[in-house]
């Protein structure tokens, strides 16, 4: 019995994993009769358990689903491996931490027939030498004619790991889609709501939005007063900030979802954005996109 069956609640962590297994089954089932090498590259991958909560993936877990508890889901990359009408032809799994690294070797052993990855290293320097690799190797853009590379990312940090540099050679491929959370509390908390960030969080914040146009988040307004006029500085809601993230995709990716799923907590407080870009500015990203469009709509 899966654990989504044991629990019929739904948890954010859980909308995530069910939207991005659902992108994985729809495309590679649209490339089946195309000649393509498909790879599956999940850069911030984990163990492939993950608990219900999110609040931490699971080193310790057995691999015995039997063992599946109401609080335990299977994690993106053992998804990403049971999607077998038309399976992806080969897996990259990136993880820094040790312990992480050490369970996805084991799976990597538990599928012994499916051709994966562990690679222990920090997400961002992995993926913009290996997205760089590709283009040297195969000629820019990725999907030149004759190039028959196609991949998906998934990039799944729990705070604000992911440089703008990394969405950039991703999107630089042209034959990349792109699955990313971004993290909106954790920005939202060193955007105060009254003030400019202090310069520490600036240098952050321009590395993730690989610009300092985050400053346009915030205006300044005169408040009357008894006193006489005072200088009031205003942030923009939280809308304004992913909207202003989602140009930035626009920037560099052929195609991106306008409306990314919000996941909230219990008390209803946005936690992250669930967005899509498709880096193929052709037919092919426009098909991913409707993909992407029904199900970050209809989950
Ligand atoms: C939210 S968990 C990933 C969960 C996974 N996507 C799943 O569904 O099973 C984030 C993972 O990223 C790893 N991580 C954090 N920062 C990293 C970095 N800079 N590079 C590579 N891995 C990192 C953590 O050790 C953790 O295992």
């Amino acid at each position: 019995m899966t654990s989504e069956a044991i629990h019929p609640e739904r948890s954010w962590t859980e909308e995530k994993l069910q939207i991005l297994e659902g992108y994985l089954k729809a495309y590679t089932t649209a490339l089946k009769n195309r000649d393509f090498h498909l790879t599956y590259v999940d850069a911030f991958a984990g163990t492939g358990y993950v608990s219900r909560d999110a609040t931490q993936s699971l080193a310790t877990w057995g691999d015995d689903l039997d063992d599946m508890s109401r609080d335990v889901l299977q994690g993106s990359t053992r998804r990403a491996i049971a999607v077998d009408d038309k399976p992806f032809d080969s897996f990259i799994f990136v993880e820094q931490n040790p312990e992480h690294a050490a369970a996805l070797r084991r799976m990597q052993h538990e599928f012994g027939e499916r051709d994966i990855k562990v690679e222990r290293a920090e997400a961002n320097g992995f993926l913009q030498m290996w997205c760089d690799a590709q283009n040297r190797l195969l000629g820019v853009p990725w999907d030149k004619p004759g190039n028959r590379q196609r991949a998906v990312v998934f990039l799944d940090p729990f705070a604000t790991q992911v440089e703008w540099q990394t969405v950039s050679s991703i999107a630089r491929t042209q034959s990349i889609d792109l699955w990313i959370l971004f993290p909106l509390s954790a920005i939202t908390r060193i955007l105060p709501r009254n003030r400019q960030p202090d310069e520490s969080y600036a240098a952050t914040l321009d590395n993730i939005y690989g610009s300092d146009e985050w400053r346009t988040l915030y205006r300044t307004r005169v408040r009357r007063t008894l006193f006489g006029d005072e200088l009031e500085i205003i942030r923009a809601e939280q809308e304004a900030i992913v909207q202003l993230y989602l140009e930035r995709l626009s920037s560099v990716f052929g195609a991106v979802s306008p409306s990314p799923k919000w996941f909230n907590n219990s008390r209803n407080s946005p936690l992250f954005a669930f967005m899509f870009a498709a880096a193929n500015p052709g037919r092919g990203g426009r098909i991913a996109l409707d993909i992407a469009n029904h199900l970050l709509r209809n989950w």
